[in-house]
């Protein structure tokens, strides 16, 4: 068994969104192992009910647990809204989730405490992020908006295309007009529309990148619990899939923005 700062960060997601959050890992932490796992056969998780998604983060965390992590990194932040305590209540790793992230993150730049908060639809009904943010600072003015069609204009690859900036202005509509200053990308897939959002919320508003957010977290983490990977040999990246891994690969090379090899499929 290797030594414990040498075992791999496990990184879960419904799917293929997660990788958002390894792309910004690989590049804040060049030396950690990672084991990465998307839920392929199941997802999207933004539509299904909070017992089903809590019954399948519980599978998903056993899985990762027999890999022996050192941390785990909830990177859905769908499940990071309904089932981050079924991840804890299983884990004798720290856990981390994206949601803590984005909520600490937001709360850290705005100014005039007035912050949107965009995601699925089960992340924004649950108001996770509203509690995290008011945990931080109770007179912080939050304004949702769940936006569905995120997620697939996003696996189509339109990042930047005439249906997704009309989508986009018909969702953010009424959030900018609530004078926000910050806005939280609250869940995997919305940092690939940063640009399109930027160009939409203008230069005033600062956005929030959740991915960006969670790999800073975790490198705090890590530092301050002696887990840091001292970096001799090259990097270890593994993927789990439960369906489709040809599509996995494909898609998620354009994620990630890298190559992607050991792709495996499992059962749950
Ligand atoms: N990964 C999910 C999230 O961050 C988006 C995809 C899904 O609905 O499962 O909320």
């Amino acid at each position: 068994m290797p030594a414990a700062n040498e075992q791999p960060i496990g990184v879960f997601d419904s799917g293929i969104g997660g990788l958002t959050v390894v792309r910004a890992l690989m590049e804040r932490l060049p030396h950690e192992n990672v084991i990465y796992f998307g839920d392929t056969a199941r997802v999207p998780f933004g539509v299904k009910s909070v017992e089903t998604i809590k019954r399948y983060t519980a599978q998903i965390t056993e899985f990762l647990l027999s890999q022996n992590v050192k941390m785990l990194v909830i990177a859905c932040n769908t499940i990071a809204a309904v089932a981050r305590q079924v991840v804890k209540t299983m884990s004798p790793v720290p856990v981390l989730d994206v949601i803590e992230a984005g909520a600490l993150t937001a709360v850290h730049h705005s100014r005039t405490k007035r912050i949107g908060v965009i995601g699925t639809m089960t992340t924004i009904s649950s108001d996770a992020y509203g509690h995290a943010i008011h945990l931080l600072d109770p007179a912080v003015h939050i304004v949702s908006q769940a936006c569905p069609l995120f997620v697939p204009l996003v696996e189509e690859g339109w990042w930047d295309h005439a249906v997704t900036r009309l989508t986009a202005q018909e969702y953010l509509g009424s959030v900018l007009a609530e004078d926000i200053d910050t806005l939280v990308l609250g869940c995997t897939h919305y940092p690939l529309l940063k640009p399109l959002l930027k160009d939409l919320a203008g230069g005033k508003i600062q956005l929030v990148d959740s991915a960006e957010a969670m790999a800073e977290i975790t490198a705090n983490l890590l530092r301050e619990q002696g887990l840091m990977n001292s970096g001799c040999g090259s990097s270890e990246y593994r993927y789990y899939v439960t369906d489709f891994p040809l599509r996995f690969h494909h898609l998620g090379e354009r994620f990630l923005g890298r190559a992607i090899s050991d792709v495996q499929l499992i059962q749950l």
